[in-house]
């Protein structure tokens, strides 16, 4: 089993050495190696089972390293970076050769990123070079954001396990690049469409699909509990599942449900606050898959600030 433990000397030396490290992000947890290293780039990949055509993640300590591993950074992304880094955000800019063609599967972007987790930040000031960092899941399961999580489904792959808490935002980085002029968000994140679009006017969200060769690793069917989710309405889906006498747990946005065990059931906000709904979404997956149900019924959230990437999660949760 991996060591959890909030040793930041320690997880360098294991990155300095060549090795993979889990560390705490705002967003959710990483499976960290030196960017710039090839044979740890691998151990990543392999770790998680993820398949070659989906490129990393480059974490660095702050907007001042940008320039050593991109060749141009857009006034338009840059102030992107200016509003939200360190946070929830991914920019793709155009590669250096310095950057491993491993890490970016191939293609002539980087996404980079300057996380906010005061643990990660340290870590990144102690080390010399950037982290590639993917959530620390098996390939297509749901994003860790917690220590144990980690430990749970990758905890005999690796040795150190950094504790940062739980992550303050719950939902993967939202993932923004420059085509033509045109600002597109690849993936729906932490971070809201609507507080990009304060800062840079109306972006363009592209339809995320298998088919989207601009960002790979965004498969239909990922961040997916073992367990089957259906999406619809929970009253609805409630009645149907009782009729076929089927066992079967809800995850709501913020209604209860009395005649529920609190064993089969998650109310992600009872606020109906989406930072809270965000945060609990993925614990909440990974609790309900622990329930020995044969289903899991879902509802899909208002589709504004954060709820947009809720559903995103949600709808993938539940493709086939
Ligand atoms: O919040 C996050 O972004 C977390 C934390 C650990 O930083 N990381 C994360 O990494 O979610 P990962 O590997 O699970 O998702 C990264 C996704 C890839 O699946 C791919 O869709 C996209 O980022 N990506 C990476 N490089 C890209 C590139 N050059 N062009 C297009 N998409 C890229
Ligand atoms: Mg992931």
């Amino acid at each position: 089993m991996a060591e959890i433990g909030i040793d930041i000397h320690k997880a360098s030396a294991i990155l300095q050495a060549g090795n993979l490290v889990a560390i705490p992000t705002e967003t959710v947890y990483g499976l960290a190696g030196n960017a710039l290293d090839p044979v740890a780039v691998t151990k990543i990949f392999e770790t998680k089972n993820r398949p070659s055509f989906d490129p990393l993640i480059v974490h660095v300590a702050g907007v001042d390293q940008v320039a050593r591993y991109t060749r141009e950074f857009p006034e338009e992304l840059r102030k992107l970076a200016v509003a939200f880094w360190p946070g929830p955000l991914t920019l793709l800019l155009p590669k250096k050769d310095i950057v491993p063609d491993l890490v970016t599967s191939g293609l002539d972007t980087v996404a980079v990123r300057v996380p906010s987790h005061p643990v990660t930040s340290a870590l990144l000031q102690a080390v010399d070079f950037p982290l590639a960092a993917p959530s620390a899941n098996p390939f297509g399961y749901i994003s860790p954001t917690q220590a144990v999580h980690v430990q749970d489904q990758l905890g005999e792959k690796i040795a150190y396990i950094l504790d940062g808490g739980d992550c303050s935002v719950g939902l993967e980085s939202t993932i923004v690049g420059l085509e033509h002029g045109q600002l597109i968000v690849y993936r729906l994140g932490g971070l809201s469409v609507s507080a990009i679009e304060e800062v840079v006017g109306p972006v363009l969200i592209l339809p995320q699909s298998s088919s989207n060769p601009k960002s790979p690793g965004m498969l239909k069917s990922h961040y997916a509990p073992r367990t089957p989710v259906v999406l619809g309405d929970l009253d609805q889906l409630m009645e149907n599942y009782r009729q076929k006498g089927e066992e079967f747990a809800i995850l709501s946005f913020s209604k209860d449900y009395d005649e529920i065990g609190k064993e089969k059931k998650v109310v992600l906000s009872p606020q109906g606050d989406f930072g809270e709904a965000a945060r609990n979404l993925f614990s909440g997956m990974r609790f309900l898959d622990k329930a020995g149900v044969s289903v899991i019924l879902a509802e899909e959230l208002p589709e504004k600030h954060l709820g947009k990437a809720i559903n995103d999660r949600l709808r993938r949760a539940a493709a086939k």
